[in-house]
């Protein structure tokens, strides 16, 4: 480890104050970091919601940089800090370019850096795109898993689009216990479906699969729909495709009409964060000019203030937040060091004496 250096000033502190080594972390390693581990992932990520209720966070909203040249594209920035035992600060900086998809290679990519309770460095810089997927994938299986208590677990599933973000979905699916009956997918490109469909079948699932090229056949025919798109704005409006009140998780955001949000029982991840960046609830809230029809928060389901009638369609809507990623990615960390991997670029951090 780098040290400071010692002063007279400093000499009299009670404990030295060092600056810490800096890792970089690839994604191979994050990747056989959480490999099998969906179960913990899930527990991590409820106690990092049910901390963030708490207010053991801290959760600024995200930064989106857009490019007039560029429409389609997008940069976040999801600073965040989180206490508990992960107790660490950081940065999720994640790139969408949806067109990087046609060239055969993932939309987002992202890195995430971790900073230094104490001191502030940053100590580690993580590839994110894997721990981002993670997160997401874990809050919507926990979703899944809370608004589902007390009834028959779906035993249809219908994923509508079908990316790398409904790949991880479903990982976490089968691996917190979930079987289906039936697996539907929709996409627009036929490429992406059959894409799909073969991971189903490398994976294991043994259920019936149906190739729907109609969305409306799709959502009918599911009683848990996952919306994985790159819609921008709503595209899916009519209210009687949702008639035997599926549970919806709607991760990408921006598919339902504000009129289904309405008419449905709605759970956020963070009412704050969520109501923003013209979300299907934001554009509900710009319809009513009020938040009446937000039942409430995942977190306010697991306390048990909230529950999910089955009488109308649910849609969960998680905006997505950085204490996920830098609970998933401390979680990351710690098993690098623990399996004696970490790689530390050495002299990261120069020039430390103040007066040379
Ligand atoms: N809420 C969160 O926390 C969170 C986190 C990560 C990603 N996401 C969102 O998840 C979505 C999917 O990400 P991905 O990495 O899987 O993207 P991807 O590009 O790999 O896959 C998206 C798929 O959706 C299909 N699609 C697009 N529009 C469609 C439509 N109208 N009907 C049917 N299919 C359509 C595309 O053809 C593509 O196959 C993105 O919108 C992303 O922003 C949300």
């Amino acid at each position: 480890m780098t040290t400071t250096g010692s002063t007279t000033a400093e000499s009299a502190m009670s404990e030295p104050i060092t600056v810490p080594p800096f890792a970089v972390i690839s994604g191979a390693q994050v990747q056989h970091a959480l490999q099998g581990r969906e179960t913990q992932i899930v527990e991590l990520v409820e106690a990092a919601y049910r901390l963030h209720s708490a207010g053991g966070s801290v959760n600024p909203p995200s930064y989106f940089l857009r490019f007039p040249d560029r429409p389609s594209s997008r940069i976040i920035a999801l600073p965040a800090s989180i206490g508990g035992h992960a107790r660490v600060d950081g940065l999720k900086w994640i790139s969408s370019f949806p067109e990087n998809v046609a060239a055969g290679i993932p939309r987002a990519s992202a890195v995430l850096i971790l900073n230094d309770h104490d001191t502030g460095y940053p100590f580690a810089c993580l590839e994110s795109s894997i721990i981002s997927a993670t997160r997401t994938a874990a809050s919507a299986a926990l979703a899944a898993d809370w608004l589902t208590r007390g009834r028959p677990r779906p035993a249809r599933v219908g994923f509508f689009g079908t990316g790398l973000i409904a790949r991880y979905i479903h990982t976490f699916l089968a691996g917190t216990g979930w079987s289906f009956d039936e697996i539907g997918v929709h996409d627009l490109f036929a490429d992406s479906a059959a894409g799909f469909c073969g991971y189903l079948e490398r994976s294991g699932a043994a259920s019936r699969m149906t190739v729907y090229d109609s969305a409306e056949q799709l959502i009918r025919s599911s009683d848990l729909v996952v919306f994985a798109t790159v819609a921008s704005q709503p595209h899916v409006n009519d209210l009687t495709w949702f008639e035997h009140n599926p549970l919806v998780l709607h991760v990408s955001l921006r598919d339902l009409a504000p009129e289904i949000v309405l008419a449905s029982t709605n759970i956020l991840d963070d009412v704050e964060h969520c109501l923003k960046a013209n979300t299907s609830p934001h554009l509900a809230e710009q319809l009513t000019g009020n938040r009446d029809f937000v039942d409430g928060t995942l977190d306010d389901v697991m306390a048990g203030q909230v529950t999910v009638p089955a009488d109308r369609p649910g849609v969960f809507s998680p905006f997505g937040l950085g204490v996920l990623d830098l609970a998933v990615g401390k979680y990351v960390y710690d098993e690098v060091v623990r399996n004696r991997e970490l790689r530390v670029i050495d002299e990261f951090f120069h020039d430390l004496r103040r007066h040379g």
